[in-house]
């Protein structure tokens, strides 16, 4: 694997690093770190790898990995929003798979042209559409295709953080409020896309119109930091999603709750390992992780016995087991590719706009 981004100091490039080499199919070879050549190389460094390939820039990474007969096989890209079409174009253009992180791109434009490269191009691509890769988030998917709910009737779906209740100071927040680079969306973008993906995820349904409601809270702030948007699926089925940074003493607290005519489920991230499921007759049932009760699916995607908790890091490995697969040739359906982030990048587009306009009821239109 050859990565872009991740570089000293960054959040999600060293977890990518992590999840990729945990069931030791992948290993990072080689990669750009940042876009300042020197602190590349610190990257390289830290991640332990032969110096020469500790890139300067992209395309010299590409010229030289693919002239190598071990050269790196696929490109992870880690950077932030702006940067994801034109290193994924460049990645495919060189013949090399891409898994990139969330959201697709940073505009609904962009997304439609890498979903058109990728068409193209023929080869594996996929998005690190984190909590899907959880065990008990794909337990929870199996039951309700197997009816465990009966028809899904109403979807409630939350990501609570509080980080960015302040100025949006450090590293991280700085680029994420800062529409050239975050994108259309901000708390819609970098959380609220993680929800509205869940709920179709796990309800395999698709939402078909939104009303949405985005604010700006922190004074100065040139993208919304809370969200609120109602949803209605096309089943017929009501939902609410609720994405904040600025909700303060939350951490990460994606929590979904899904509500059929025959039962019930909730699944939060914080506790990834217990999922509960609610029935008619008022019996409530608690499934845990790493006991017999998990379907192929999740068991599959389990690594330690019950009570012995996994997490952030082994779902996102679960997602790179299922990258591995595809780079080798082989199928991984659940894994979320460029109609996934299609949509997803739909989703954003539509509540910026819908909520700007005060529009009501929007169709989520690709
Ligand atoms: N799936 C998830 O749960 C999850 C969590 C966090 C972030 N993300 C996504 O991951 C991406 C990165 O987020 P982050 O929090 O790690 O950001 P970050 O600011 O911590 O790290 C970004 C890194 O990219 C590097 N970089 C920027 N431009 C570059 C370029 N042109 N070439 C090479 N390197 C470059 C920076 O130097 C930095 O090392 C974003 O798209 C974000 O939405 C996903």
């Amino acid at each position: 694997m050859a990565m872009i981004g991740g570089g000293p100091g960054a959040f999600i490039g060293p977890v990518h690093r992590i999840a990729a080499e945990l069931d030791r199919e992948i290993e990072l070879v080689a990669g750009v770190f940042s876009s300042d050549p020197a602190r590349s190389r610190a990257g390289g460094e830290a991640y332990g790898l032969d110096p020469a390939r500790a890139y300067g820039s992209l395309a010299e990474m590409l010229a030289a990995e693919t002239a190598r007969p071990d050269g790196a096989q696929f490109v992870a890209v880690v950077t932030p929003n702006h940067d994801h079409l034109p290193s994924a174009r460049a990645a495919l253009a060189a013949g090399l798979p891409v898994i990139s992180d969330k959201p697709m791109t940073a505009t609904l434009d962009e997304a439609r042209e890498l979903a058109a490269v990728v068409e193209a191009s023929a080869l594996p691509f996929a998005l690190t559409y984190t909590y899907s890769g959880y065990p008990l988030v794909r337990e929870a998917r199996a039951r309700i295709a197997a009816g465990a709910l009966g028809k899904v009737r109403k979807v409630v779906v939350e990501y609570p953080q509080g980080w960015l209740a302040g100025p949006a100071e450090g590293k991280q927040a700085e680029w994420r409020v800062d529409p050239a680079r975050a994108g259309a969306g901000g708390c819609i973008g970098d959380i609220g896309v993680h929800a509205f993906q869940l709920a179709e995820f796990v309800t395999g349904l698709h939402v078909t119109e939104l009303l949405a409601d985005l604010g700006a809270v922190v004074p100065g702030r040139q993208l919304d930091d809370d969200c609120s948007v109602l949803l209605r699926f096309n089943n017929g089925a009501r939902g609410v999603m609720l994405a904040s940074q600025i909700e303060v003493g939350e951490l990460n607290g994606l929590r979904i709750r899904v509500y059929g005519e025959t039962g019930g489920l909730a699944w939060k991230q914080e506790e990834p390992n217990t999922l509960t499921l609610h029935h008619l007759d008022g019996r409530s049932e608690v499934i845990r992780a790493g006991t017999g009760l998990l379907g192929p699916d999740a068991a599959r995607r389990t690594r330690t016995p019950g009570g012995h908790p996994e997490g952030y890091l082994e779902a996102f490995a679960n997602l790179y087991r299922d990258f591995a697969e595809l780079v080798r040739g082989g199928s991984a359906p659940l894994l979320p590719g460029a109609a996934q982030g299609l949509r997803s990048m739909a989703f954003i587009d539509t509540a910026v706009r819908a909520s700007a306009a005060r529009a009501g009821w929007t169709p989520l239109s690709i």
